[in-house]
Order: structure tokens, then sequence, then C-alpha cells
């Protein structure tokens, strides 16, 4: 059974959101999936003036057991068009791992949510798939196997290098049933594809 880890950061609970979906999909092809979130680094006053959501009951994850998975998919909002310090920080604790070579060949992938259509979606991706090639992992996006995302009919995430959601420059737009179908999607294609990789 792959073992798949969600690692996620989320301000305002878009990316949680996405982040529940992407475990689903990974669940329904078999995996063992934990959900984790990365710790909040702004002081928790900035945090509660700028009402960032504080009840998420996802487990804080410690570097160190990324090595334990199979396969880890990344998500997290942008910031100025790449991924949230707040996950950066957390990846940057990666040495030791990266030395080790404790990653090489686990399969990756990346979702995020922005505000506006085209503030930022593929190149958050890229700076959060660029860590996970650092890395030596094996990349899978989410292929038009998704048709979701090829709809003009309504405002959709989603993209062939990831799931992603618009959340409105207020956060208004909750992810839709094609944004997390999109998640659901990509989280299934990465557990089969661990499942391929290490089948024992
Ligand atoms: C400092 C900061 C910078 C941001 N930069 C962008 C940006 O470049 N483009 C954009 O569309 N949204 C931007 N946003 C909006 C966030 O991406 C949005 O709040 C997030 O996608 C919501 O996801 P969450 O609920 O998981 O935190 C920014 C938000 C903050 C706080």
């Amino acid at each position: 059974m792959a073992k798949v880890l969600v690692l996620y950061y989320s301000s305002y609970g878009h990316v949680e959101k996405m982040a529940n979906a992407v475990a689903e999909g990974a669940r329904s092809a078999g995996a063992l999936v934990d959900v984790k979130r990365v710790a909040e680094t702004a002081p928790a006053e900035v945090a509660k003036a700028a009402h960032f959501k504080m009840d998420q009951s996802a487990p804080l994850a410690a570097i160190e057991e990324l090595a334990n998975y199979d396969a880890i998919i990344v998500g997290c909002p942008t910031r100025f068009g790449r991924l949230a310090s707040q996950m950066a920080s957390f990846l940057d604790q990666a040495g030791g791992l990266w030395m080790r070579g404790a990653l090489h060949g686990k399969v990756g992938g990346a979702f995020t949510s922005t505000a506006t259509q085209h503030g930022g979606q593929e190149v958050t991706l890229f700076s959060i798939i660029t860590n996970l090639l650092h890395f030596g992992m094996t990349i899978v996006g989410l292929p038009y196997s998704h048709q979701g995302q090829m709809t003009v009919d309504e405002i959709v995430g989603g993209s062939p290098y990831g799931a992603t959601t618009v959340a409105g420059g207020s956060g208004q737009r909750q992810p839709t049933a094609i944004d997390l179908a999109g998640a659901h999607h990509q989280g299934k294609l990465i557990a089969e594809a661990a499942k391929k990789l290490f089948p024992g």
C-alpha cells in the first residue's frame, strides 16, 4: 500500500479544503494517506488580526517525517506569485534529507490557491515543484484527464502543473466542485504512480 503525505499550509482554509480533496483522491486509489500542515510563522496577534483560520485539525508535520512516504503532495497559497514563506521555511529545513538523498525517486506534486485567476497560479506551482525536483522527486501534475479544467463556462482552477482554486480578493470564493474534482484527481494519479513505483 503506497504511503502518501498531503502537506499543506493555508491561511484562510482554501488550500486546506483542496488538501482534503487531494487526500480523498489518494485514498480512492488505495493509498494510506496522512494530511499534515506546516507551522504558522506569523506572530499569533498578526494571524488573529488578519483573520487567519486558526482551527485546522491536521497535525503539524516534522521535516524528518517526509522520508517515511512514497509520495508527497505539497499545497500552499500564492504569495506575490510564489510559494508562501511558511511552506518555504519548512522545506528549507530539508538540508539533511537532501544530503542523504532521502527523497530521491519519491512521487511529488503541487497544488495552490490564488486570489485572482492570473495572480500567479502556474509560477507558484513551479516554485513548489522546483523544491521537489531538487529533492530528486518525480513530478505528477494534473493532466487533461481532469476535463473540468477545459471549461470556460465558469471560473475554474486547475492547470496541467497541478490542481488550483481561485479564492477571490477577499477569500469569498470557496473551491468549487470542479476545483475539488481536480484536487481529487491529482491525488488519485499520484497515489497510483506511487503504487506502481513502490509495489512492495
Ligand atoms: C502577502 C500576500 C500576498 C499575496 N499575493 C497574491 C498574489 O500574488 N496573487 C494572488 O492572486 N493572490 C495573492 N494573495 C492572496 C492569497 O493567495 C489568498 O489569500 C489565498 O490563495 C487563499 O488561500 P488560503 O485560504 O488557503 O490561505 C496574497 C495574499 C497575501 C496575504
